[in-house]
C-alpha cells in the first residue's frame, strides 16, 4: 500500500502525460514554453484569480510574494506554527522576523484570536513593523479567512495564503490560492495537484504584482530586455516538461480527483470517529485533503500504533513532529512551549493515514481494522 498512489494515477493518465511528455521533447521549448502559458491560463481560471505566475517550487513562490511586498528587516511575519518549515525559512531569508502563531486543534489551522494576541504583542514590543500574515491551508483545509482577513484588515497587514496543501479546496465555493492578496501553492509530487519534480506558483488579481513577479523570477529582467535587470531577482521557472505533466493532472484533479478524495475521507470518518479524533472540516469548507490526520491519545499509544501499522504494511506519517518554534533555526528566538499549547498537542498525538484519489474503500477497510483492533 502507498501513503500517496502516484503509480495509480499515472496508469489513469498515461496516454495524456506521455503525449505531453513527448511533445514538449519534440519543440524543444524547454524553458516557458507553450505548455507553461497553458497551464497559467488555466490555473488562474480555475482558482478565480486575474493571474497565475508559475515558478520553480512552492518555497520560491512563498519568497517572491515576499520579496514583491518589500518584506525584509525588521518586519514581522505572522504563520502557524504547525507547518512545512518554509512558511516561515522564507522570511527569514529574506531579513524579516516569522512570528508563530498557536493552531486550533480541530482544524490544525492557525488560530485566529492567538494571531491577534501576536500581533498586539509585537506592537507593543515595539522593535519589528507587523507587515504580514501567512496563513496556511494545512492538510488541505483553507485557513479561517472569515476571521483572519477582518484581523489583517484592522491592523493594515497583508495576506500571503501558503495554499500548497489548500489547493483545490474552497470556502463555500471561493477556492483556496484566492484568499490572499497574493496566494501561492506548490506542485511537490505528493500534494493535491503535484508534478513529477518541483514546481510552484503564484497568485494575484493585482496587474502590477504580476508583472514584478515574472521579472522577479527571471533574475529581475526589464519586460523588454532579458539583460537589463531592474532589480534584484531570482531564477524560478516552472520547467515546461513539467506544466506538460501537471495539464492533464489538473484536469483529472477538477473533473474527479477532489470528489475522490472527499469520497476516502467520509470512508475514513464513518469508520474511525467514534474511535479516534479524526480531523473536523468547518461549515461551508471543503478540504483538497493533503493529508488524512488523526489524533491518539498521546505519544506513546501514536508512536506504537504507528510501528503496528508499519507492522501490516500500512505506511503512516507524523506531519509535523515539531513546531517551528522547536526547531533549532529559531532557537534565538527563545521560545517557550507554553506559547503553543496546542502545537505541541498536535505533534505528539498527530498520525497521518494514506490519503489520494486512487485509495480503493477495501484499503481504507484495511487501514481502518489495523487502527481499530487495538
Ligand atoms: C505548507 C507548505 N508550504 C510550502 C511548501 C513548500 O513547497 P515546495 O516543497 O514546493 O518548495 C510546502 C511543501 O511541502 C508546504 O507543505
Amino acid at each position: 500500500m502507498q501513503f500517496r498512489d502516484l503509480k495509480a494515477q499515472y496508469q489513469v493518465l498515461k496516454p495524456e502525460i506521455d503525449a505531453g511528455i513527448q511533445a514538449v521533447i519534440e519543440s524543444s521549448a524547454f524553458i516557458l514554453g507553450k505548455a507553461v502559458m497553458e497551464l497559467e491560463e488555466k490555473l488562474a481560471a480555475y482558482i478565480g484569480c486575474k493571474h497565475c505566475i508559475t515558478c520553480g517550487n512552492g518555497t520560491d513562490a512563498l519568497q517572491l510574494a515576499l520579496m514583491v511586498l518589500d518584506i525584509g528587516s525588521g518586519d514581522a511575519v505572522f504563520t502557524s506554527d504547525f507547518t512545512y518549515f518554509a512558511s516561515a525559512g522564507t522570511s527569514s531569508i529574506l531579513g524579516a522576523t516569522p512570528i508563530f502563531v498557536d493552531i486550533n486543534l480541530d482544524t490544525f489551522n492557525m488560530d485566529p484570536a492567538a494571531l491577534e494576541v501576536q500581533i498586539k504583542r509585537v506592537l507593543v514590543d515595539g522593535k519589528l513593523t507587523p507587515k504580514v500574515i501567512i496563513p496556511v491551508d494545512l492538510f488541505g483545509q483553507p485557513a479561517d479567512y472569515d476571521r483572519i482577513l477582518p484581523i489583517a484588515k484592522k491592523y493594515g497587514l497583508k495576506v500571503l495564503e501558503d495554499g500548497a496543501q489548500g489547493f483545490g479546496g474552497n470556502i463555500r465555493g471561493k477556492m483556496a490560492c484566492s484568499f490572499g492578496d497574493i496566494s501561492t501553492t506548490s506542485f511537490f509530487p505528493a500534494k493535491p495537484l503535484g508534478c513529477y519534480g518541483d514546481g510552484g506558483a503564484v497568485f494575484t488579481d493585482d496587474d502590477e504584482i504580476d508583472a514584478r513577479l515574472r521579472s522577479l523570477r527571471a533574475q529581475g529582467k526589464s519586460s523588454i530586455d532579458k539583460y537589463d535587470n531592474r532589480e534584484i531577482g531570482i531564477n524560478s521557472r516552472l520547467d515546461t516538461l513539467q506544466a506538460a505533466i501537471l495539464l492533464p493532472k489538473l484536469k483529472a484533479f477538477m473533473e474527479y480527483e477532489i470528489d475522490s478524495v472527499n469520497r476516502v475521507a467520509d470512508w475514513y470518518m464513518d469508520r474511525l470517529r467514534d474511535y479516534f479524533v479524526t480531523p473536523t472540516v468547518l461549515d461551508g469548507f471543503l478540504s483538497s485533503w493533503a493529508q488524512y490526520t488523526i489524533l491518539l491519545d498521546g505519544k506513546e499509544a501514536r508512536d506504537a500504533m504507528r510501528s503496528k501499522l508499519k507492522d501490516k504494511g500500512i505506511p503512516s506519517m507524523i506531519y509535523y513532529p515539531r513546531g517551528l518554534h522547536q526547531q533549532d533555526a529559531f532557537k534565538w528566538m527563545g521560545l517557550d512551549n507554553s506559547m503553543y499549547p496546542n502545537t505541541i498537542e498536535a505533534t505528539m498525538r498527530c498520525l497521518s493515514l494514506p490519503m489520494h484519489p486512487y485509495l480503493k474503500e477495501d484499503e481504507v477497510n484495511t487501514i481502518c481494522e489495523a487502527l481499530l483492533e487495538w
